[in-house]
């Protein structure tokens, strides 16, 4: 369950792959290109001083779970539930 994230370009169809449906299942990178799946910089941001600090600086701060988990693409979404399922660092 937790590999759901990772998967979660690998698992949308293929005739799904537009620029419309990715945004969520993928993580932009440079320019157009993105890199497929839900990746730690999805939620981290601040990732820029992090990667400086050579992995010593904390990544700044955590995105909303409702910018993808919003209520068209997952109205029964329940954050302190589904936290649990991929709770990690502390
Ligand atoms: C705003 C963010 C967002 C966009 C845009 C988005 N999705 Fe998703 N999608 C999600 C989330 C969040 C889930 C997980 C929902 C859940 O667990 O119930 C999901 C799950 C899915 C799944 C389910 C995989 C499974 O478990 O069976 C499919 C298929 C899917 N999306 C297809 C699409 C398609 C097709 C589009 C474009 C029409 C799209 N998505 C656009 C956020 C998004
Ligand atoms: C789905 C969103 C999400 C993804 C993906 C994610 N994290 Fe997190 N992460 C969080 C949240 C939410 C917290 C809790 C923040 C808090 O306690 O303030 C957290 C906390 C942490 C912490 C402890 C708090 C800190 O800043 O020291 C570490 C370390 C961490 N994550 C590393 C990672 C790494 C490495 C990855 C990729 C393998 C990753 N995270 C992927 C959401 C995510
Ligand atoms: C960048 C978009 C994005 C963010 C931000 C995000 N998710 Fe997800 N999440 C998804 C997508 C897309 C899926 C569906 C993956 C699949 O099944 O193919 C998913 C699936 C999941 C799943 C497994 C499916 C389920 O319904 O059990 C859990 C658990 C989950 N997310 C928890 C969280 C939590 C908690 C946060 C916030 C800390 C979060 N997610 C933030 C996009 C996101």
């Amino acid at each position: 369950m937790p590999l759901r994230h990772a998967l979660a370009y690998a698992r949308l169809p293929v005739a799904d792959r537009t620029d419309t449906c990715i945004t969520c299942h993928t993580l932009p990178l440079a320019g157009k290109a993105v890199a497929p799946g839900v990746h730690c910089q999805s939620c981290h941001g601040g990732s820029e001083a992090h990667v400086a600090g050579r992995g010593m600086t904390k990544t700044t701060g955590v995105v909303d779970c409702r910018s993808c988990h919003d209520a068209r693409h997952h109205p029964g979404f329940d954050r302190a539930k589904l936290w649990e399922v991929i709770r990690h660092g502390r």
